[in-house]
């Protein structure tokens, strides 16, 4: 699929308060400064589309972004950044929250996790919660630029079979690289498969 067009919409703080149209929504998810709203930017060939920066933090508020007029990215905030103080932590949690659980246009959520980490146990937490909840979700492995392809791999088959011992099916899963524009068709091709599904 090609993108013809990506433009910013709006800002939330409130799950309820999102555009009120009924285009499918996919939604990034992920640990403050895994490289969600990058991703959004790289996948739109859009440099400044959404907000990024180096310190954790930067994305607060849910953004939605209409892609070919017809459906939207969502840039939601990170979780599990201790520094913003417990009560901003609670405030972001329960906007996530209640955005996955209640946002009937969320077709699917997009988990981003460091493809150069060990699994994490904050979101091996989250992505059992998503399946106690039967949200559908798929896994993205950020960063890979940052090592070799063969490292990469390597932590992905940890994580995979890490999943392995909670899911009798495991996710779609992708690797990207926002520096080097990896995953951008298998992630824009899965989207165009769910729109047309
Ligand atoms: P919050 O909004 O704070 O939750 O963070 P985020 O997940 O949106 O991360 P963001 O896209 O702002 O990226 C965080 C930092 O990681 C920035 O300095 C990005 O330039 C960098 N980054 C993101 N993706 C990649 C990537 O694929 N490769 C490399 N090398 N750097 C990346
Ligand atoms: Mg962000």
């Amino acid at each position: 699929m090609e993108i013809t067009s990506a433009e910013f919409v709006v800002s939330n703080s409130r799950a309820d308060m999102c555009p009120a149209t009924h285009l499918p929504e996919y939604a990034f998810i992920g640990r403050s400064n895994v490289g969600k709203s990058s991703l959004i930017n790289m996948l739109t060939k859009q440099p400044k589309l959404a907000m990024t920066s180096a310190t954790p933090g930067k994305t607060l508020l849910i953004n939605h972004f209409l892609v070919n007029k017809e459906w939207y990215l969502v840039d939601l905030p990170g979780y599990g950044y201790a520094q913003r103080g417990k009560k901003m932590m609670d405030k972001i949690e329960k906007l996530i929250q209640h955005y996955v659980l209640e946002r009937e246009q969320m077709t699917c959520l997009f988990v981003l996790v460091d493809s150069r980490l060990a699994p994490q146990k904050i979101d091996m937490e989250f992505i059992e919660w998503l399946g106690e909840n039967g949200v559908p979700f798929a896994i993205i492995f950020t960063k890979a630029d940052k090592q070799s392809a063969g490292k990469t791999r390597a932590n992905v088959d940890i994580y995979l079979s890490e999943l392995s011992k909670q899911w009798e099916e495991l996710p779609p899963y992708f690797i990207s690289s926002a520096e080097k524009k990896t995953g951008r068709k298998e992630i824009l091709d899965y989207i165009e498969q769910i729109n047309h599904s």
